[in-house]
């Protein structure tokens, strides 16, 4: 895949993806999007890639935003299939059944925030800066954020970040439940790559059933929820993995999972 906006690298099955557009501050063109869904599609049919991590090229930004210069080029009537990009794109992590830990060096704004929140796992470096700034363009957050921000912060804060505009440091956003981990800027992407390899060494059948479950079951009715907890645990049942995990504990040796 010839890709000009991205840099991909895969090593002991993860997949580091860093948006490379430091010029605009790693902002998500059209192609940079498409680029992204390319990746993810095949990141989603490798079997040799169990985790990846996002981040973005230079250490001032993760991404601070959607392209402005291509959202100001949009009106009413053109702009649908844009948001519908963004939609896709995110949902594509969401959905990817491996986890993706964003790594957030810097400016997570806009469209790069709500990237941030369609990942499984956040980890900031401490200069990080949250926002949805997009009513400050006299615009609401395209990519999702209406949506999981809410969900992750509770509606007060994600209401308060929304309306006012203004972003929040590192500190905040780890209180807040928006990060899970907070680092010097020089060890984030150590950080995030020690996460990877442990998650990595995890049994990725059973991964994918705890990211579908909760997923899936979050806006459920619970005992919806518990009806899919309950048919993946029984599936589950059925995997070597699960064979291996139980016996390895009661050889008490470590378990060495083969995603079957
Ligand atoms: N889209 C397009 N270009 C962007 C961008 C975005 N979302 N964010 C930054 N850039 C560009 C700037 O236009 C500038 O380009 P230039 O050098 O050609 O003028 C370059 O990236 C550097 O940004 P600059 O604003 O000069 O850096 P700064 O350190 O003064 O400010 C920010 C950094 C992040 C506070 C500021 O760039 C900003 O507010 N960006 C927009 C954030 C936003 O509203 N995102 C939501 C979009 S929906």
């Amino acid at each position: 895949m010839n890709l000009s906006n991205l840099q991909v690298q895969t090593d002991q099955r993860i997949m580091r993806i860093t948006i490379d557009r430091p010029n605009s501050l790693n902002a998500l063109n059209a192609k940079t999007l498409e680029e992204l869904g390319g990746v993810l599609d095949q990141a989603a049919s490798d079997n040799e890639v169990r985790v990846l991590i996002i981040t973005g090229a230079g250490d001032k930004a993760f991404v601070a935003g959607a392209d402005i210069t291509e959202i100001k080029a949009v009106d009413e009537n053109s702009v649908a299939p844009f948001v519908q990009r963004g939609h896709d794109t995110m949902m594509k992590i969401q959905n990817l059944g491996k986890p993706v830990i964003a790594a957030i060096n810097g400016y997570a704004l806009g469209g790069g925030c709500e990237l941030a929140l369609a990942c499984t796992l956040r980890i900031g470096s401490e200069n990080a800066l949250l926002g949805l700034p997009e009513i400050s363009l006299g615009i609401i957050p395209g990519f999702g954020g209406t949506q999981r921000l809410a969900r992750i912060t509770g509606i007060g804060r994600g209401l308060e970040m929304m309306l006012s505009g203004k972003p929040i440091n590192a500190e905040k956003a780890l209180n807040w439940g928006l990060l899970n981990q907070v680092v010097p800027q020089e060890q984030l992407l150590e950080t995030a790559e020690q996460l990877a390899a442990q998650l990595a060494r995890s049994a990725p059948i059973a991964m994918r059933a705890i990211l579908n479950a909760v997923h899936q079951g979050v806006d459920l009715p619970l005992e919806d929820g518990l009806a899919i907890e309950k048919d993946a645990f029984v599936e589950i049942c059925g995997t070597e993995d699960m064979r291996e995990g139980t016996s390895a504990f009661l050889e008490k040796r470590k378990a060495s999972f083969k995603g079957r």
